[in-house]
């Protein structure tokens, strides 16, 4: 495995690589990101994985500053997984201030959008340049930050980027809680709250199993559960697989999103429903 820091060191390594699986990280790696990994090394014959906290997706009130950097540990993580770790400083990514911006589609403005203003910008502005970059035939990426996934997929679809998009499914602790690198954040007694945001989803997704017409009142029940318990409920809401729209009368691919801080940490989930 060789950590590389420079565009250009990276350009040069993988240009003659033919079948390259990428993973796009910004570290701090835990079980979750080892998986999308593992999958990246079924189906490429040269796995990278590029770990670069962006500051372009991140607020101005945001954990940009205290979001943790482990980069050695991380890389002694992907021993025997990873082929190249592409770790950029700011300074290589962004080498001029970046006037030209991905703009998202519309749904970057709803959900997580509507409360982290910019946020999928960033995102989608560095996945293109991280994707430039590596030219890998295959992405992989957490359904965790499903509406990033869903933008990704939109963004790749619109700009006819030839690269293959796949959602792994989300890694969970042993009671369920979603894994999280800002998970961490969290005091012990955070900790034992957190799962509740899990139990809530699948209290919702059982509901809609059983009583799929009236979705508002399940969104506002499991929103209530959550605010009951102490938590700062961005948003609870169900919503389209498919590019997280409202769902149509009829929809069968549905997926319960769901946003909320216990004390200062902002946690997100979702549970995908098929009916
Ligand atoms: O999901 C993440 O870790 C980040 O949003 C990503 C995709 C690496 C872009 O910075």
């Amino acid at each position: 495995m060789l950590l590389i820091h420079s565009v250009s060191e990276l350009r040069a390594h993988l240009v003659q690589q033919r079948s390259i699986a990428f993973v796009p990280t910004m570290g701090n790696l835990h079980e979750g990101h080892i998986e999308l990994v593992r999958m990246a090394k079924q189906r490429g014959t040269c796995v990278v994985v590029s770990i670069f906290v962006n500051p372009l997706q991140f607020g101005p009130n945001e954990d940009f500053d205290k979001y943790p950097r482990t980069l050695e540990e991380d890389c002694a993580k992907l021993q025997g997984l990873a082929d190249f770790v592409f770790a950029p400083a700011v300074s290589d990514m962004y080498p001029e201030q970046q006037t030209l911006y991905i703009e998202p589609p519309p749904i970057a403005n709803e959900l997580c959008g509507a409360f982290r203003p910019g946020h999928f910008r960033g995102m989608a502005t560095v996945v293109l340049k991280l994707f430039n970059l590596v030219q890998p035939h295959i992405a992989i990426f957490g359904k965790k930050d499903y509406q990033q996934l869903a933008i990704i997929r939109q963004m790749v679809t619109q700009f006819n980027l030839p690269i293959e998009i796949v959602g792994a499914e989300t890694s969970r602790a042993a009671d369920g809680l979603a894994l999280s690198s800002r998970n961490q954040y969290l005091s012990s007694e955070e900790r034992t709250e957190a799962v509740n945001m899990y139990r809530t989803l699948t209290e919702a997704a059982s509901e809609l199993k059983a009583e799929s017409k009236n979705l508002a009142k399940i969104e506002l029940k499991a929103s209530q559960t959550l605010a009951n318990r102490g938590w700062q409920v961005e948003y609870v809401a169900i919503r389209s697989q498919n590019g997280l729209i409202q769902p149509a009368a009829g929809e069968r691919k549905l997926v319960v999103v769901a946003a909320a801080r216990l004390g200062k940490t902002r946690l997100i989930d979702n549970l995908e429903v098929c009916l």
